[in-house]
Formats: C-alpha cells, structure tokens, sequence
C-alpha cells in the first residue's frame, strides 16, 4: 500500500496510485523543492518514513553538497547521486530525473524519477563471467557452474534457445584449469551428419571426394581445452556411434584415418530438448546420454526469472552507451511494463534485439513504448481479444486490474469505465495501450 494518512480518502489514493503505476519511484516537489508526495516504491528505495515538506535536496544529498540535485532541477536534466541504505552502512547509486510542472516563469513544482543502477552492489544482483542475475534459480545455477567447472566432469546444458546456455559453456571453460586451453564450439545442428563428421573427427586425405588433404577435426583442435557441441540432440545417430567412441577410448579416428589419435578434451553439450525424451523416441543412444550428460545444468528461460528482464535491459543499455550505441538511460514506466509482461520466447537473445531495436529508434534518454517492436505491446500475457482470458482478471498489476474491473463492470463499454475510473476516454486508452490492453497505433 502506498503512504496514506487517514485523512486522504479514495480519490486521493488513487492518484498517488496513478503516479506509481505511470513512475514508479517518484517524488513530487513544490516550488521551493519540498517533498509533497512520495510513491511507495521511491519509500522503498529511500527508506521508510520520506518526510513530507521536506527539502529534497536535503534527503537526497544526505549532509553533502545540495547543488547537484538543485542544478539538475534547473537544467530538468538526470543525476546520479549516492542514497545510504536505510539502516546500514551501504549505498546505492541512484539516478534521478527531473521533469518540470508548469512553464519556467511560473514554476510549479518537480516530479522527480528515481531509478537505481545495477552497478551498486543492488541487493542481490550477481554476475558471472557476463552472466548478470538477481534470480535465485539463477544463482544456484552460478554456484553449480563454479562448482563442476574446476572438477573437468562432463556437463550438458538444457535451456530455451538464447536463455545463455553458450555463455555457460564459455563460463566453464573459463573458470576451470583448462582457461589457456583453446575452446571450440560446434553446432550440431548446422551440418548434415557427413560434413558434421569430418568437422568433428577430421579426415585423412582421398578419404571421400574433395579431401583433398588432412583435415584436423574439432575434437582435436579442442586438444587441452574444451568442446561446446551446441544443440547435441539433433546429431545424427551414425556420428553420436562416433562420439561414443571417441568419449569412451578418448582417442579420435579421422575419416579415412586408420590411426586412433590420443585427445585430451573436456566435453560441454547444450540442447533445448529433453534428451531423456529423444532417447524414448529413439533419436538418441540411451549410452551416449549418459555419457553426455554426467553433470545436468538447468538454464531457467527469461520468463521463469521475471527481475531479470529489467536488470539485463540495465545492464545491456549500459553497456551499449559505453559503446556509443544509444543515448538512452533509463526506460520509462510503461516501457519497462511492456517488456516485464512480454513472454520472451527468445529469452535473452530476443531482449537483446529489442533493445537494438529501441537504439535505433530512440534518440534518448528515455526509453518509451514507442520504442519498441510493436509485438511488445501485444504479446505476451495481457493479450486482449474481444473477450479477455481469465488471468488477466487476476492481473498482478493493479493498474490494469481495476481498468480490467472497470471495463467489467461497464460491458466494455470505455466510455463508462472512464467514467467509474474518473479518467478520460482519452487517457484511458492511452493507459490501456501502455499497458498492453489495447493495440498500438498502426496495429490492428
Ligand atoms: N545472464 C545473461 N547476462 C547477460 N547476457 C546474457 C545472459 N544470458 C544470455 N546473454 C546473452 O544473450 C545472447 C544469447 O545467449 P546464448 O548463450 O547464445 O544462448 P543459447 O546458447 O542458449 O541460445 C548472447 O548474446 C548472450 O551474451
Ligand atoms: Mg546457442
């Protein structure tokens, strides 16, 4: 529940609620820089008990310099200061953006925008080897990955497609003993089974038409390091007889080759398959399997982890400016919305794209809905046909909640759910498309 004294009543509520579902954490200011509302999530990041009518500057700066927080409202441009975390002795890097009330001549006040960055040692975000998380799923994973990487045992990835499973591949080799060794990826599922054969294994010279010379295969290559054989359930069975072989002797046969070559390699697979499944469907060898497969790692999708979609879109948009990729800073409150409810069937690759998406649309600093891939603001779970499912009745967001329930209780008719939310038929389609309960413009 948002701050209320007793003697605030419905309507008074609802907009502070108005003001947290459209900002988030924010703070309303005056014209003389005095707190007059604070929205409960701004609570959260500052501390419990923001004192209205206070200076601004005063409970932003702690007892430091007030100026920057007084310049960057003059400017109307973003800051980043240091907040002390409430009751210890951490802090955390905030970033605050001022947008003026009234025209500058006659002031009216500010409403300040905070956001906290990644790189404050925000409570519980880690990172592994470019792997960023605050998911506790996740992290058992990290610990899991720390673990089996120094031990050189035999690990097999599951995930989604893009949810990281190559990174972990790469984070194994990286942490364990073979780092200096080389690692070589392969992709099982690019090459037809001779060609994959001969890319494995190598081949002897003459040994089939146009080898025309040895050729050293990528368990060889791998000699000393490590194999990433990306999507193994889709290898072919004559060349998972093969890898057998080559798992069980740790010797490799090249094509055509008659001598058995000593490899000392450290196998990593990946697949988006149960390869339990494929074994009952007799795709894959039940012997191979368990070869593979001596340590499992579970990569939970990006759908499964939902903190995570903010911090990676932090953390990539950071990055991307260091870059010079994109002017853009923050994202704003409906933006963010839209890609927290969007389903990620791509995981993380498809985050990526979105945002490259948003970077070549955007011209900064703030990231909004009609930056991003139209599909954003209709996918997903609040999709909105003439008859909404069920579970958007149960909607976790209470704006869309009551809207839904306004809508509800009107027939669908917008014009008197406006009326029963004391909104505009203007403002509560607007509200409905940033929320993803309504089509963008130019959509049908
Ligand atoms: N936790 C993460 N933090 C940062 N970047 C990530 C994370 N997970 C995946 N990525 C990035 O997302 C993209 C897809 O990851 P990748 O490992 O290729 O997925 P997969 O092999 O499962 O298809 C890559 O660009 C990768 O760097
Ligand atoms: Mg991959």
């Amino acid at each position: 529940m948002p701050r209320v004294s007793p003697s605030l009543h419905d309507a008074d509520t609802l907009r502070l609620d108005a003001l947290q579902a459209l900002a988030g954490a924010a703070l309303v200011l005056d014209k003389e820089l005095r707190i007059v509302e604070v929205t409960e999530a701004a609570e959260q990041m500052l501390g419990a008990g923001v004192p209205i009518g206070a200076l601004a500057p005063k409970i932003l700066c702690g007892a430091g310099s007030k100026r920057p927080v007084a310049e960057a409202l003059a400017e109307g441009r973003a800051i980043q200061t240091v907040i002390p975390h409430p009751g210890t002795t951490s802090e955390r890097r905030v970033s605050i953006r001022t947008v003026p009330i009234g025209p500058v001549r006659a002031r009216r006040g500010w409403v300040l925008l905070l956001e906290e960055l990644p790189e404050s040692g925000q409570a519980g975000v880690v990172e592994l080897q470019g792997m960023w998380t605050q998911d506790a799923g996740m992290k058992d994973m990290f610990r899991i990955v720390k673990r089996v990487a120094a031990s050189e045992a035999t690990v097999l990835v599951r995930g989604e497609t893009g949810a990281g499973k190559e990174l972990v591949a790469h984070a194994l080799h990286a942490l364990s003993p073979r780092k200096d060794g080389p690692f070589y990826a392969i992709n099982c599922a690019a090459l037809p089974a001779s060609l994959l054969e001969s890319e494995l294994f190598g081949h002897a010279r003459g040994s089939f038409t146009g080898a025309v010379s040895d050729a050293v295969g990528h368990v060889q290559k791998a000699h000393g390091g490590t194999l990433f054989l990306d999507e193994v359930a889709e290898l072919p069975l004559e060349v998972q007889a093969k890898l057998l072989r080559v798992l069980e002797s740790r010797t490799v046969l090249p094509v055509g080759g008659r001598k058995p070559i000593p490899v000392d390699v450290r196998f990593v697979s990946a697949t988006h398959r149960a390869l339990r499944k494929e074994v009952e469907a007799g795709r894959f060898r039940g012997d191979l399997m368990y070869r593979l497969r001596v340590i499992p790692i579970f990569l939970p999708s990006l759908r499964a982890r939902p903190g995570d979609v903010r911090l990676l879109v932090q953390v990539l948009m950071g990055e991307a400016r260091k870059r010079g990729e994109t002017r853009l800073e923050q994202v704003s409150p409906e933006a963010l919305r839209l890609l927290e409810r969007h389903d990620w069937p791509g995981n993380v690759r498809e985050l990526k794209n979105v945002l490259a998406y948003a970077f070549a649309l955007s011209d900064g600093p703030v990231l909004l809905p009609t930056d991003l891939p139209p599909e954003l603001a209709t996918s997903g779970r609040l999709e909105l046909g003439p008859e909404p499912p069920k579970e958007i009745r149960r909607s976790a967001d209470p704006e869309a909640d009551r809207i839904l329930r306004a809508l509800d209780r009107s027939s669908g008719s917008r014009e008197r759910a406006a009326k029963i939310l004391g909104m505009s038929r203007v403002t509560l389609w607007r509200r409905m498309r940033a929320l993803g309960l309504a089509p963008q413009p130019g959509q049908p």
